[in-house]
C-alpha cells in the first residue's frame, strides 16, 4: 500500500506527522506493508493534511485528515467521508498552469530518480550544450522577471554579471521569504528542491559563476533540512562539484541560515548577513550585479525566479513567454491567504482579475462575510478595494492602480476589518523591522503609529500630517521597507476614509 502525505510545513502544522504515525500504527496492526512518501503540498491548504492513496495508478485524495479518519483509509476508501476523488481532477488543481510548481506535491522531493522521471535535469542538460551567450539569450527571451517583487528582467541581470570581469562570481538565492501571506518559496523548496539547485547551476553556467549560496530564513526548519539533504545528494550524483555531469563546468553550492530579520530579505542586507556582518542595507550603486558578495559580481535572485529557469530551458523560451499579459510573461504562483475560504498556492498565467482570483478561485471569505479588500504584495503592499477587482494580475497593471504585485501574496479581509488598524499595523511592522540606517524609516515609522492614533481619536487635522510623513518616507528611505510602508497606509486611507473618521475621499 502506497500513501503520499506532505512533509510541507503547513501540513505538518495541521498534524501531518501525527497522521503518519497513526497510519504506520494502523498498518502494523493490520499486518499491511505500507509505504509512506512524504511529498510536497499540492497547495490546497484548507485540505491539509491531505493524504493521497494510489488506487489503480490514480492518486485519490483524503483531507483534512484527523487521526480518527485513518482507519477508514484501510477499509473502504471509496466511501471515506473525507474523500475528494482523484486529486488532479479537483477544480483547484485542474484549473492551474503548473510550470514552476509542476512537480511540487507530485514527486518524492528528495528522490533524484523521481525528479528526472518527471522532467528534471532536461533543462540543465540542454544548457550544458549551449554557449553562454545562447543561455543568456534564452532567459532574456523568456521574459522572466524577478519574482521576489521588483520584477527586474532576469536576463538583463544575468547579462550584467556575465559581462563583468572578475576572478570569482557568485549566484545567491534569496530564500528569506519574510512577507506575510507568502509561502511559495517555502513550498517549492520543501516540495521540489532539485529544481532550485538546477536553476542555480544554469545561472552559474550562464554567467561564469562557480559558487552559490542559498540564504534561507531561520523560521523554515523543514526547508533547511530538505535543502541540506538535496545538496548532499546532488553532490553525490555529480550534479554539484568540479565537473558537473562530466561537462567540465564547476559549481559549488551551500546553504546559509538567517537570524530572523525581515530586512535581510532586502538584497544588500542579505549580502552583509552572508558575509557575517550585521544585516544592514547598503547604498546602491554599486549594484550587487557588479559588486555583490565579498565585493564580487553577484546574481541575486529570488527562489521562484531561479526555480523557473529549468522549465524555460526544458520547454524553450517561447513556450514560457507565450503565457501571460503585456510585460508580465509566463506564470505566477499566487498565494491566497488571510480570511479566504480556499487558501493556498495557485500557479497560473498572469492576467486573471482579482475578482477571479479572490471570489472564484478563493471562494470569497472563510467567514462568509463580504470581502472588504485584499492586500497584494505582503505587509508593504497596497490594499485593493472590491471596486478595483477588475484589474488583471500583472506588474504594470497593479502599479498603474497604485500598488504592486510583490511576491504575489494576497491577504483577504472581510467587511468587519478596521482599515485604520491595518494602516497602524504597517507602521508598527516597519518600526519593529527597520534596520535603522535611515531617518525617514527609523523615526518615521514610530511617528506614523502616533499620527494614526491621533486620527483614531478623531483628530482629522492629523490626516495631512500622515500624508506628508508618507511622502517623506516614500522619497527619502534607502530601501523598500521604509519606502513602501506608505502603500498600505495611503491605500487604506484613500479607499476607506470612513475607517479613519474622515468623511471626504482623501487623495493619496
Ligand atoms: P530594485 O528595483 O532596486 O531592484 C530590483 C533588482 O534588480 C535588484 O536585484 C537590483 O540589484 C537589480 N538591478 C537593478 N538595476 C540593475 C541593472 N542595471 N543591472 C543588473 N541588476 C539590476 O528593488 P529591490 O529593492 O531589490 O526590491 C524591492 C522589491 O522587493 C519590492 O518590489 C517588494 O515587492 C519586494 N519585497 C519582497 C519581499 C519578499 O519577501 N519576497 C519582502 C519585501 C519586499
Ligand atoms: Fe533600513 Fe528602513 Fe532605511 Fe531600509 S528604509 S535602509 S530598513 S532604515
Amino acid at each position: 500500500m502506497k500513501i503520499y502525505l506532505p512533509l510541507d510545513s503547513f501540513a505538518v502544522a495541521c498534524g501531518a506527522d501525527l497522521i503518519a504515525e497513526t497510519l504506520r500504527g494502523e498498518a502494523a496492526r493490520r499486518g499491511i506493508d505500507l509505504q509512506i512518501i512524504r511529498n510536497g503540498s499540492r497547495g490546497m491548504a484548507w485540505l491539509e493534511p491531505l493524504a493521497e492513496l494510489e488506487i489503480d495508478g490514480i492518486r485519490h485524495g483524503f483531507g483534512p485528515l484527523e487521526p480518527a479518519d485513518v482507519a477508514g483509509l484501510f477499509d473502504e476508501p471509496g466511501r471515506h467521508p473525507k474523500a475528494i476523488g482523484p486529486v488532479e481532477a479537483h477544480p483547484f488543481w485542474a484549473g492551474q498552469t503548473r510550470l514552476t510548481f509542476a512537480r511540487v506535491g507530485v514527486i518524492d522531493p528528495l528522490s533524484l530518480q523521481d525528479y528526472e522521471a518527471h522532467g528534471g535535469l532536461s533543462g540543465l542538460r540542454r544548457a550544458l550544450g549551449m554557449s553562454r551567450e545562447d543561455c543568456l539569450e534564452e532567459v532574456t527571451q523568456s521574459g522572466l522577471r524577478g519574482r521576489g517583487g521588483a520584477g527586474f528582467p532576469t536576463g538583463i541581470k544575468w547579462q550584467t554579471v556575465a559581462k563583468a570581469v572578475s576572478d570569482q562570481k557568485y549566484i545567491v538565492c534569496n530564500a528569506d521569504e519574510g512577507d506575510s501571506a507568502t509561502f511559495a518559496d517555502r513550498m517549492l523548496m520543501e516540495g521540489d528542491p532539485f529544481t532550485l539547485i538546477e536553476g542555480m547551476i544554469i545561472a552559474g553556467i550562464s554567467t561564469g559563476a562557480t559558487r552559490g549560496y542559498i540564504f534561507t530564513r531561520s523560521e523554515y526548519p523543514i526547508v533547511i533540512r530538505v535543502m541540506e539533504e538535496a545538496i548532499r545528494r546532488a553532490e553525490a550524483a555529480g550534479l554539484l562539484g568540479e565537473d558537473i555531469l562530466g561537462s567540465g563546468h564547476s559549481f559549488r553550492l551551500e546553504q546559509r541560515v538567517g537570524a530572523g530579520a525581515y530586512v535581510c530579505g532586502e538584497e544588500t542586507s542579505l549580502l552583509n548577513a552572508l558575509e557575517g556582518k550585521r544585516g544592514v542595507v547598503r547604498a546602491k550603486p554599486p549594484l550587487p550585479a557588479l559588486q555583490g558578495l565579498f565585493g564580487r559580481p553577484t546574481v541575486i535572485n529570488n527562489v521562484i525566479s531561479l526555480a523557473t529557469v529549468p522549465v524555460i530551458f526544458a520547454k524553450g523560451a517561447a513556450h514560457y513567454r507565450d503565457f501571460g499579459i503585456g510585460r508580465s510573461r509566463g506564470t505566477i504562483p499566487l498565494q491566497l491567504a488571510g480570511n479566504v475560504k480556499y487558501g493556498g498556492l495557485y500557479e497560473t498565467a498572469f492576467g486573471l482579475t482579482l475578482e477571479q482570483i479572490i471570489n472564484q478561485i478563493g471562494g470569497g471569505t472563510a467567514t462568509g462575510r463580504a470581502v472588504k479588500a485584499v492586500q497584494a504584495g505582503g505587509p508593504l503592499g497596497a490594499w485593493f478595494p472590491t471596486s478595483l477587482f477588475h484589474i488583471p494580475f500583472g506588474y504594470e497593471e497593479f502599479a498603474g492602480a497604485g500598488g504592486l504585485i510583490g511576491h504575489a501574496g494576497l491577504t483577504v479581509v472581510d467587511d468587519g476589518t478596521d482599515m485604520l488598524k491595518m494602516a497602524r499595523f504597517a507602521f508598527e511592522f516597519c518600526a519593529v523591522e527597520s534596520c535603522g540606517k535611515c531617518t525617514p524609516c527609523r523615526i518615521g515609522a514610530v511617528r506614523g503609529v502616533e499620527v494614526i492614533d491621533r486620527i483614531g481619536r478623531g483628530d482629522a487635522a492629523a490626516v495631512p500630517l500622515l500624508q506628508s510623513l508618507c511622502a517623506t518616507m516614500k522619497s527619502g528611505s534607502l530601501c523598500a521597507l521604509g519606502g513602501f510602508t506608505p502603500y498600505p497606509v495611503l491605500s487604506a486611507l484613500t479607499h476607506f476614509p470612513q475607517d479613519f473618521s474622515v468623511k471626504e475621499q482623501v487623495d493619496a
